[in-house]
């Protein structure tokens, strides 16, 4: 993509946000932060959280207590779940955000991930916290019929790079923004009429091509951080 394109698209997309006055099209030196987050995902581990226990296998995204996991679940929290009757996680990973809504809300929780250790992890994950929910294995919305979620949401591999492992191509990398742009080119066709999908962004993601895509945006969650990092929950209606 043409550099000069990007910053434009990029202006365009932090107005729609109400952002640019906020932060800037620029990208942040994540690398020492990353390289950590990477080591930390190749150990299995046991998450404590909202009532919740999670066994997160090694190579699944772990949901640690400053993750974008979490930053999540602190919004979905704040939203009228009266209004929501049919929620659909894509890239569940162990589960938690799902589980956090089987467990507060009435409605039905459907999971999905593209890795089948993933989908074992949030059944076992539900099992353990006796929850019911929905989960099986799809690339995106490749194995999805329904067309009537009121709650789409994924927190989305984020950062534009090229993967050099396992753990950056599917939890943490989204080059180019190919995964946004496929996610929100087909979530239209899966949300109720008044829905919502949600997916997230920062400094250093693509989020370049959600301009051309006709979306209505806005900011679900906000969130700065050290040295102007920052990152945000990003809401999209039809
Ligand atoms: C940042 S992790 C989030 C995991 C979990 N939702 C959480 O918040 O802890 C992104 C997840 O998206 C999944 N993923 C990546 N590409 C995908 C795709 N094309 N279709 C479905 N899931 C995908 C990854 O396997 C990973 O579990």
């Amino acid at each position: 993509m043409n550099i000069q394109y990007r910053v434009g698209a990029r202006k365009s997309v932090l107005r729609k946000l109400g952002l640019a006055s906020l932060v800037e099209t620029s990208t942040f030196d994540i690398e020492t932060a990353h390289a950590a987050l990477v080591r930390r995902q190749a150990v299995p581990e046991r998450i404590l959280t909202d009532g919740l226990v999670v066994d997160v296998p090694a190579g699944v995204y772990h949901p640690l207590p400053d993750s974008s996991s979490e930053f999540f679940i602190r919004n979905i929290k704040a939203m009228d779940q009266t209004r929501i009757h049919k929620t659909l996680e894509i890239g569940a990973g162990c589960g938690i955000i799902s589980l956090y809504m089987a467990a507060n809300w009435t409605s039905q929780t459907f999971a999905t991930d593209i890795s089948p250790i993933a989908v074992e992890a949030t059944l076992a994950n539900a099992d353990l916290n006796g929850l019911s929910l929905t989960a099986f294995q799809s690339d995106l919305f490749e194995k999805i019929e329904e067309r009537d979620f009121d709650l789409i949401v994924f927190n989305t591999p984020m950062i534009d790079k090229t993967p050099e492992n396992d753990i950056e191509k599917y939890s943490l990398c989204d080059p180019h923004g190919m995964i946004t742009e496929s996610y929100l080119r087909q979530a239209r066709h899966h949300v109720s009429k008044d829905g919502l999908i949600i997916f997230s962004i920062c400094n250093n993601s693509a989020y370049e091509v959600m301009d051309p895509i006709d979306l209505d945006y806005s900011i679900v969650g906000f969130e700065l951080g050290y040295s102007g990092f920052w990152r945000a929950i990003v809401g999209a209606r039809i």
